[in-house]
């Protein structure tokens, strides 16, 4: 009942004009309820079936990630609209102001940087001709200061088709682009015998369970060539967005801090350093093979 009533409330201010104070405060009510287990099942529900709902996907960027247009959640068209902070013309002026407020969440700008660091670990790689397998690809945006240049020695795997014509279409001839489930990819590489010096993956493993996420430390570690790096990064439980994402956006993740990273390495006898970014939303784990 308290939800339905907050929930009106912030329908009644987004239609006097107050939305740059509504949003901070619907995303700070769900921030607080997403920790109550049960609570949060009822919260959730009460945002579901509330005409608040509708409002909310006038901003493109959440509608998308509704409807899941690929069938999954975070395609890389999705994750585009993230790193560039670009609506399509056609949007109200109401989910364009929804829209400014979930674009600079913490969140959002935690895939910002993390973007930014894989570019400049990539570049470094790229430039000293190491053998690069990047996993869950998407749209490589990391790779973008090699665009035009010849990438040969990078692997880049993704399931999804369309986003490796992008790739394709945007990185030329040298892109070597895999259509591929990456465990399927990874069982491949290995029965070739392949190593690579750097093997990273952005935007994965917050969709992996710890068995798949267990799986796919030992199979990385087979391709790795001596000294050779794994890096990822995940999502950790507790950003500000935790409870907008997951009702909003109806887009969940399975977090894990920066101490859960550091347990899969050592389970696969990895030397691991972890660590939590700037935005205080992302965990990374650097390994080396010991
Ligand atoms: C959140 S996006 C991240 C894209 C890119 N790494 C980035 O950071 O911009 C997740 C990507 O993972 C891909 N993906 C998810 N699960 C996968 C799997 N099991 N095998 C291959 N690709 C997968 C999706 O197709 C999507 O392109």
């Amino acid at each position: 009942m308290h939800d339905q009533r907050f929930f009106d409330q912030v329908v009644w201010m987004i239609d006097s004009g107050a939305i740059d104070t509504a949003m901070p405060m619907l995303a700070g009510k769900l921030y607080g309820a997403y920790g109550h287990h049960e609570g949060w099942a009822r919260t959730r529900h009460a945002y579901l079936g509330h005409p608040l709902r509708s409002i909310m996907m006038e901003d493109p960027y959440i509608a998308r990630c509704v409807t899941k247009p690929r069938g999954y959640a975070g395609d890389a068209e999705l994750i585009d609209v993230i790193y560039d902070r670009k609506l399509p013309d056609e949007v109200t002026p109401r989910g364009k102001r929804i829209f400014e407020h979930g674009i600079e969440f913490q969140a959002s700008e935690g895939v910002r940087q993390r973007r930014n660091a894989a570019e400049q670990f990539v570049e470094v790689a790229y430039k000293q001709g190491k053998r690069i397998l990047c996993l869950a690809c998407g749209h490589f945006r990391e790779g973008m200061p090699f665009a035009g240049q010849d990438i040969g020695n990078i692997q880049l795997v993704d399931q999804d088709p369309l986003s490796l014509e992008v790739v394709r279409q945007r990185f030329g001839a040298s892109a070597n682009c895999h259509e591929a489930n990456v465990f399927n990819y990874l069982r491949g590489a290995i029965a070739r015998g392949e190593k690579f010096d750097l093997v990273y993956t952005l935007g994965l493993t917050d969709y992996l369970d710890d068995r798949a996420m267990g799986l796919l430390h030992r199979m990385a570690k087979a391709v790795l060539a001596p000294g050779g790096e794994f890096i990822l990064a995940n999502f950790v439980p507790g950003h500000l967005a935790i409870g907008w994402m997951d009702a909003v956006m109806e887009w969940q993740l399975i977090y894990r801090e920066p101490e859960d990273l550091a347990r899969f390495a050592a389970a696969e006898g990895f030397n691991a350093k972890t660590w939590l970014d700037q935005t205080g939303a992302i965990a990374w784990s650097k390994m080396v093979a010991a």
